[in-house]
């Protein structure tokens, strides 16, 4: 069969092209291998930034699509980030300095570093909650705070100088953030003990199941 010049000189062309870019991306032969599997890379925090793939990754000495990383992750991040090691010297931290949590299991660091806005609460509290699961439920009586505001609107999620990584030493003012109720203790149906103005007991002494509960509507043991 007798191929028309033309579509000749176009398949050259193609093959130039090809050549090209495999040119291009051979040097790092591994890495632009993987750039296919993070092709939301580009529209991250960090490509904006400026970085590439080899500010984190070693090339890959084997070809891999694996490189290295040219540090122990920690190090790593906190060579640019230096004022993140100061959150996880609380007394409460999650505990990276020792290894037991990695950066990279809450963050992403090849997409867009903080998702925000509403339709993203769900997929950040999916990050604590794949080692948290007795927090996420689903529960019978849900807190509609655990899923409107999310986990960061009680916890740091570094670390934090209060017991449970909480942003307030008085859970009590965690709470009277949103349930200003508690403070009107004269307000008819409001029982006495959610009076602040004297000895307040903590409001999750009563309310323990405060991520959310399948036998109380209130949250009780
Ligand atoms: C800000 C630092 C940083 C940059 C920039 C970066 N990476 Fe990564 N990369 C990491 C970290 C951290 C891990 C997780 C390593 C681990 O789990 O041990 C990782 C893991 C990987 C993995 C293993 C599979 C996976 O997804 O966990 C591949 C492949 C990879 N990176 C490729 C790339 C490519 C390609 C680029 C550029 C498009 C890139 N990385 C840019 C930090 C970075
Ligand atoms: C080579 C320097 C560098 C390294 C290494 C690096 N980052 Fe970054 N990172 C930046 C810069 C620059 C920005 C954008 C400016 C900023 O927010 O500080 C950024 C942004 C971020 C943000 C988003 C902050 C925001 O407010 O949106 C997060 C989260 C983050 N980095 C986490 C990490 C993690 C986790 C690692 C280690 C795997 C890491 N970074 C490694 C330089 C770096
Ligand atoms: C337990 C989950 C978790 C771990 C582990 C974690 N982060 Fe974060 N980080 C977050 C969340 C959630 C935010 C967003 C805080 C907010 O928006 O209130 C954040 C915010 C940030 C920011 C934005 C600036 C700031 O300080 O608020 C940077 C940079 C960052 N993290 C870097 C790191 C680095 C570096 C590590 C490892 C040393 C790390 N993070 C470990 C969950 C985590
Ligand atoms: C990779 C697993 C992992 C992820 C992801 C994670 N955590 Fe943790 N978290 C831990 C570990 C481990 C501890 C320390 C437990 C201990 O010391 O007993 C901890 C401790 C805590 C504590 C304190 C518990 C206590 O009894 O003092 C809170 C609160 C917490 N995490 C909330 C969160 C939130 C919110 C997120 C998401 C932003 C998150 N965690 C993501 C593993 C994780
Ligand atoms: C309305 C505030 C609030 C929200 C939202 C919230 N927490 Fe908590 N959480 C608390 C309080 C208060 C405590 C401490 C309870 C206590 O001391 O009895 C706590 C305790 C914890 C603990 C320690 C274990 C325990 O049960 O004592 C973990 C882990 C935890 N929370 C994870 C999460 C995760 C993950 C999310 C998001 C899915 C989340 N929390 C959302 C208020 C909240
Ligand atoms: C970010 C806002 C927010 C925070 C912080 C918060 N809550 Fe709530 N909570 C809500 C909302 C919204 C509802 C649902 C109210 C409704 O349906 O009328 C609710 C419901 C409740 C209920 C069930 C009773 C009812 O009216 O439905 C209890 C009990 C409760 N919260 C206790 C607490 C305690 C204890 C804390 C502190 C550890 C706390 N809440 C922190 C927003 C919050
Ligand atoms: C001594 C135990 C106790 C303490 C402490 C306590 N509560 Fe309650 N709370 C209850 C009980 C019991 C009810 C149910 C009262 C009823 O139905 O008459 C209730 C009801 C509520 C309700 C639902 C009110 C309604 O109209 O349905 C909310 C919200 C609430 N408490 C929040 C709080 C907050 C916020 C604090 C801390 C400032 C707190 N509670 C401290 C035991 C307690």
């Amino acid at each position: 069969m007798k191929v028309l010049p033309e579509f000749r000189l176009a398949r050259v062309a193609l093959l130039l092209v090809g050549l090209a870019a495999l040119c291009l991306f051979a040097l790092p032969a591994g890495l632009a291998q993987a750039a296919g599997t993070h092709p939301e890379f580009s529209r991250s925090t960090h490509a904006a930034a400026g970085l590439t793939c080899t500010s984190c990754h070693l090339p890959p000495a084997d070809g891999g699509d694996k490189g290295l990383l040219k540090d122990k992750q920690i190090t790593l991040c906190e060579t640019c980030h230096a004022q993140v090691p100061e959150a996880f010297a609380l007394a409460s931290h999650h505990p990276v300095a020792e290894g037991k949590v990695q950066c990279s299991d809450c963050h992403n660091v090849h997409a867009a570093a903080l998702p925000s806005g509403p339709a993203a609460t769900a997929a950040r509290n999916q990050s604590c909650i794949k080692c948290h699961a007795e927090a996420g439920g689903p529960f019978k009586f849900e807190h509609p705070a655990v899923k409107a505001q999310g986990c960061t609107a009680c916890h740091e999620p570094h670390g934090s100088k209060n017991a449970k990584l909480l942003i307030r030493a008085n859970v009590n003012q965690i709470c009277m953030f949103c349930h200003t109720m508690a403070t009107n203790f004269t307000a008819p149906g409001v029982p006495q003990f959610h009076n602040q103005s004297k000895n307040p007991q903590p409001c999750t002494s009563c309310h323990a199941e405060v991520h959310g509960s399948n036998t109380s509507k209130i949250f009780l043991k």
